[in-house]
């Protein structure tokens, strides 16, 4: 029996405790800290700190520990663990930093010549401000320098909303910020699996990020997503050849080798694919809907990963959609109501990945943004379409909210 840790609270490290509890090893897992939906599933641990984690781990040596999400990472658990040698997929801090500093990531594109928006940075709000009174082009791209989420993202129209939002970054964080030309495209998302060397690559999928159907109003962590996307493989040589490739030997050139899932957010754009964003970690909602359709066994591919032994290993995929909506309470990504008690038919046949949720007097109920993802399996896209809405309408909450349009996008440049 092999001791498997997960570490994180949402729904993507749900769909991870469950891609290894598909393995065909003998699994012991476990989610630190989990939340009140996946301890029905899995046993967890309140483990909510670095610290913690680590000494938990030094004290129970698990087989096999996978770094959910990109703060623990940015933080340095994975070199922690890697010290006391109990082996971890997930990348080094400073490896993180391609997700950790968009600045960091862009001067790494930039130096090794991989294809992306051009930028300008600076940590001065005058020159940031003096930069955009000079552009005539619009819209621009303006981000913070560090982690935000996903919502650090401000698509500008004209000078005074590019100054307004400099103004408002500048004042939320004391980092620099990054202002980008905007690419036209359509937007996809290829995960790698490297072990420093070598790596493997996914099945794309497709987040959707923005709060209404049609891709209207605010961005979110991402309100839903499909797998795969057949119009993508199209640019699945272009983007391991003059993305992938090159930004893992940069990171050996640049002392810190990325050990890990290596996410590379993409644009389509008319002159091929492009970086909008490297992430250090698997997706959310993206792993829900990538995960499930891998037939190689899980724990089989993190043990290549921390072996050294990518090179040898092929994936192998369901020749199956995956389509996951995304439940969140009304007002997220702004202020929502927690505490409503959630109501699930029995005869519900979708699989669902817990996150915003909590236990009341025995019972489930919200507690976050982003409260569970649905997801469901099909021949088609279309079918497991119609089957995860059909199946969302047996789960009830106060307040819930849910795209309608998730894998409808015309990918169109
Ligand atoms: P990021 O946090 O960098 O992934 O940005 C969040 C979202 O903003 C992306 O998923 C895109 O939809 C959008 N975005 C970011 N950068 C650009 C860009 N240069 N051009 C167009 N859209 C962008
Ligand atoms: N789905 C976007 C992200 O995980 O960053």
């Amino acid at each position: 029996m092999k001791n498997v840790l997960v570490i994180g609270s949402g729904a993507r490290e749900h769909a991870i405790a469950k891609a290894f509890g598909a393995s065909h090893h003998e699994l012991c897992i476990a989610v630190a800290p989990g939340n009140a939906g996946i301890a029905q599933e899995f046993a967890t641990h309140e483990l909510g700190s670095v610290a913690e984690i680590v000494g938990y781990c030094e004290e129970n040596r698990p087989d096999m520990v996978f770094i959910g999400p990109e703060n623990f990472l940015a933080e340095g658990l994975a070199d922690e663990l890697n010290r006391l040698g109990i082996p971890c997929i997930g990348p080094s801090q400073k490896a993180a930093r391609i997700e950790s500093s968009k600045i960091f990531a862009k001067e790494l594109m930039q130096k090794y010549g991989i294809p992306t928006a051009s930028f300008f940075f600076t940590y001065d709000e005058n020159q940031a401000i003096e930069y955009i009174e000079k552009q005539g082009t619009f819209p621009l791209v303006i981000k913070a320098d560090g982690l935000a989420g996903g919502k650090g993202v401000h698509i500008v129209q004209d000078k005074l909303q590019g100054i307004q939002a400099v103004k408002l970054l500048m004042s939320q964080t004391s980092k620099g910020v990054v202002i980008e030309q905007y690419l036209q495209g359509w937007e996809v998302s290829l995960f790698a699996f490297s072990d420093g060397e070598d790596f493997c690559s996914t099945v794309f999928s497709q987040d959707h990020k923005q709060l209404y159907d049609g891709d209207q109003g605010p961005n979110t962590g991402g309100m839903g997503a499909y797998a795969p996307v057949p119009e993508a493989d199209f640019w699945r040589q272009d983007v391991e050849e003059q993305i992938i490739d090159p930004v893992l030997k940069a990171m050996r050139e640049e002392g810190c080798p990325f050990v890990g899932v290596l996410y590379c957010g993409l644009m389509i754009t008319s002159d091929g694919p492009k970086v909008v964003e490297f992430n250090c970690r698997l997706g959310d909602p993206e792993a829900q809907v990538v995960l499930p359709l891998l037939e190689t066994d899980f724990y089989d591919l993190c043990q290549a990963i921390v072996n050294k032994q990518v090179a040898q290993l092929k994936l192998s995929w369901k020749p199956e959609t995956c389509v996951a909506v995304v439940m969140a309470s009304r007002g997220y990504p702004g202020s929502f109501q927690k505490g409503y008690p959630i109501y699930i038919d029995p005869s519900l046949e979708a699989d669902i990945c817990f996150a915003g949720v909590a236990s009341k007097d025995g019972e489930l109920v919200t507690s976050g943004g982003r409260v569970l993802s649905v997801l469901s399996l099909a021949e088609s896209k279309e079918q497991a379409r119609d089957k995860v809405y059909k199946e969302l309408t047996k789960i009830h909450f106060q307040d819930r909210y849910f795209r309608k349009d998730i894998g409808l996008r015309d990918n169109e440049i």
